[in-house]
């Protein structure tokens, strides 16, 4: 063996023994964010880096007249479109209590099948606002939350990056354990920008609302069972549809669209884009959303993204959660 295929070799065993987060990394940021997630929460051949437990249901989108006003997306066109929704538990372990602190912020994501037979998708949270604004601070602070152990108090490391941050403890304080999926309302968080048949641009960011929003206290959060989110929708659905209006709160002159830690004032206008019906649950979610890749940046025409450096960074760093999923079912 020469030199060469003897480094090339060692290095190929190395690569196989080290997991992949304790690599010297000049991997891209995506690359990288997913391996501090991996690091945080552990690897779950199969499941997602984040949100890794959820459940998948399906129903029908039909927009507001407004809508069309707003931008020319065939999301708009007032034609009832089908939808596929996966809601889900925050972090990457597939075993979290629903209820458990860090089940939070709950996820909603929504994938429309157009007439045209694409796809377009909204990735949502409970969070009102984004505990950090840039790609390298969202790597970081899973860096840092791996390095305190649940239960524990907070390492340094995790110390220094809340008090350097302090997006983070204010946007977490916006958090509320719900006592059904459907009880909760959701926030796009990241800003995008409609463009109408006049060619008009608009920045907004998306509002998911429920018909009600019910948090839980901790003591009734302390009751639940470890699954009561997962089992609570199917018994729902069962006895009538649930429904959602999507909604979109509209930026004024100086609103930052590059600042996801900056939520906008309460008093900006927001339009009902249309209603979000839920009344299908699919027969084998477990496998269902291992094929499912919701992308924050699947839009259509009408539909661009703003400014703000995390749809392109949550974008890459799906595809990259997605590929490991993929290959290790
Ligand atoms: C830099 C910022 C962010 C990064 C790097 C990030 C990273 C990730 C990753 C790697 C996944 C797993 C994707 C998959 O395997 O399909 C994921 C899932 C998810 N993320 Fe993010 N995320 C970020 C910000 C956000 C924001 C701002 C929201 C909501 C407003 C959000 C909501 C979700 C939801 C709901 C899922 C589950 C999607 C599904 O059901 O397939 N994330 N995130």
């Amino acid at each position: 063996m020469t030199k060469n295929t003897l480094a090339a070799a060692l290095a190929a065993t190395i690569a196989v023994i080290v997991p992949t987060w304790v690599r010297a990394d000049d991997a891209p940021v995506t690359t990288q964010i997913v391996d501090a997630l991996n690091k945080r929460f552990g690897v779950h051949p199969g499941y997602r880096a984040n949100h890794a437990k959820g459940i998948v249901v399906e129903g029908s989108f039909t927009a507001s007249s407004e809508a069309a006003t707003l931008s020319k997306s065939p999301l708009f066109t007032g034609a009832k479109l089908p939808i596929t929704v996966r809601f889900s538990d925050a972090g990457g372990m597939p075993d979290l209590h629903d209820a458990a602190p860090a089940a939070n912020p709950h996820g909603m994501a929504i994938k429309f099948h157009l007439p045209s037979g694409g796809e377009s998708d909204i990735v949502v949270n409970s969070l009102k606002f984004f505990p950090v604004a840039t790609p390298e601070d969202f790597r970081d602070l899973q860096l840092a939350a791996a390095s305190s152990l649940p239960g524990s108090p907070k390492s340094a490391q995790l110390d220094a990056f809340l008090a350097s941050h302090p997006s983070v403890e204010k946007a977490n304080a916006t958090l509320g354990t719900p006592d059904s999926f459907a009880d909760e309302q959701y926030y796009g968080v990241n800003a995008f920008v409609f463009i109408n048949k006049a060619g008009q641009k608009q920045s907004f960011r998306y509002i998911i609302a429920p018909e009600r929003v019910v948090h839980l206290s901790q003591a009734e959060a302390a009751k639940q069972s470890p699954n009561y989110l997962m089992d609570d929708l199917p018994v729902r659905l069962a006895k009538r549809p649930v429904t959602f209006h999507i909604k979109a709160q509209l930026a004024a002159a100086g609103d930052s669209t590059k600042d996801p830690t900056q939520a906008w004032p309460d008093d900006r206008k927001v339009v009902d884009l249309g209603v979000l019906t839920i009344d299908k649950t699919v027969a084998d979610s477990a496998a269902a959303q291992k094929k499912l890749l919701f992308l924050p940046g699947r839009l259509t025409d009408g539909i661009e993204p703003s400014d703000d450096p995390l749809i392109a960074a949550r974008d890459g760093s799906y595809a990259v959660s997605f590929g490991r999923r993929s290959a290790n079912p």
